[in-house]
């Protein structure tokens, strides 16, 4: 593994360590939050074939968590599921007193209204909020300091592609994913300025297959296709163990940030263009509990 790379000209990063280093998987104890299903389910079962010393799968729904779990204990894989609303920053605590210490925590738990601003109810904006942008201090908070004892480990956040850009009917969602892309790079950046060799992965999806957004269509499937969730899976892994600290998906999303170059106007046109806000019409997003 490579040690600390230290920047050399002049102002840049002012001696402080470029990190290179990623967390093997093998060996580690990984934890995912919303494992019990989608995206989070595929994280936890690729972490426990690629040699993860124990998989800890984290639902507001325990039953889900508990069938992932069985999924890899089916494969002689150490598993263990528990039932934590990450939105409870006090059981999120409690849980990680009981989970012990983990050395890659995967923030993957999300939810989506769907809805248009005003026909969005005040719960549902909390909601939103609460699980994708609050629950990531609560819990990254609460496994840091075991990381930083031991420095070594990875924090992923798993934010979206609209972190990088608002989307109609995410106004709760759009915002809330901006925020998670704030958090992740102020976090990176809070590390490398403590010369810390814990890591921390941004991932922007694009759509993804898991059913979160079903009945959104891509317009243009050659540049922005709906991703496969066991794809982004094994992005997400990898990246973990290449220690990335971002992961756009499809790349060509880094385009679409992009297009504020071109005015307000010009941004439109082409995120008509790209059909990016009318493919939301037959979206009305999942229930919670759903
Ligand atoms: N599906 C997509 O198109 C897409 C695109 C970009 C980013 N993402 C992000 O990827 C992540 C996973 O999405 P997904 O498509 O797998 O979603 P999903 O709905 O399939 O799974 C989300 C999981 O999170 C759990 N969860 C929800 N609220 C929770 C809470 N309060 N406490 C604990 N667990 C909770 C759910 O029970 C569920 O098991 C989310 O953060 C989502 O925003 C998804």
């Amino acid at each position: 593994m490579l040690g600390p790379v230290r920047a050399t000209g002049p102002g840049v990063g002012e001696g402080v360590p470029m990190q290179r280093s990623g967390t093997p998987i093998a060996g580690s104890r990984v934890l995912v939050t919303g494992g019990g299903r989608g995206l989070g389910r595929r994280i936890a079962l690729r972490a426990a074939a690629r040699g993860a010393a124990e998989v800890v799968v984290w639902d507001v729904d325990g039953e889900r968590a508990e069938e992932v779990t069985a999924e890899i204990t089916a494969h002689h894989r150490r598993a263990s599921a528990a039932t934590v609303d990450i939105r409870d920053a006090g059981a999120v605590a409690s849980a990680a007193v009981g989970a012990g210490d983990v050395d890659v925590v995967v923030n993957c738990a999300g939810v989506v209204t769907g809805r248009r601003l005003l026909d969005a109810d005040e719960a549902a904006i909390r909601r939103t909020f609460e699980v994708n942008t609050l629950a990531l201090y609560w819990v990254t908070r609460a496994f840091l300091p075991g990381m930083l004892r031991r420095d070594r480990g990875t924090v992923v956040t798993i934010a979206s592609a609209a972190g990088m850009v608002g989307v109609a009917r995410q106004t709760d969602y759009s915002a809330s994913k901006f925020a998670a892309v704030g958090f992740t790079e102020s976090l990176r950046a809070e590390l490398r300025a403590e010369r810390s060799h814990v890591r921390s992965l941004l991932v922007c999806p694009y759509y993804i297959d898991t059913g979160m957004f079903e009945g959104v269509r891509t317009r243009v499937p050659w540049l922005l296709p709906i991703l496969r969730e066991d794809d982004v899976a094994h992005a997400v892994v990898d990246g973990v163990e290449r220690g990335r600290a971002q992961i756009v998906l499809p790349p060509a999303v880094w385009l679409v940030p992009g297009l504020r170059l071109l005015g307000t106007r010009g941004f439109d046109t082409l995120m008509d263009v790209l059909g990016i806000n009318h493919t939301m019409d037959h979206f009305v997003g999942r229930r919670p509990g759903a």
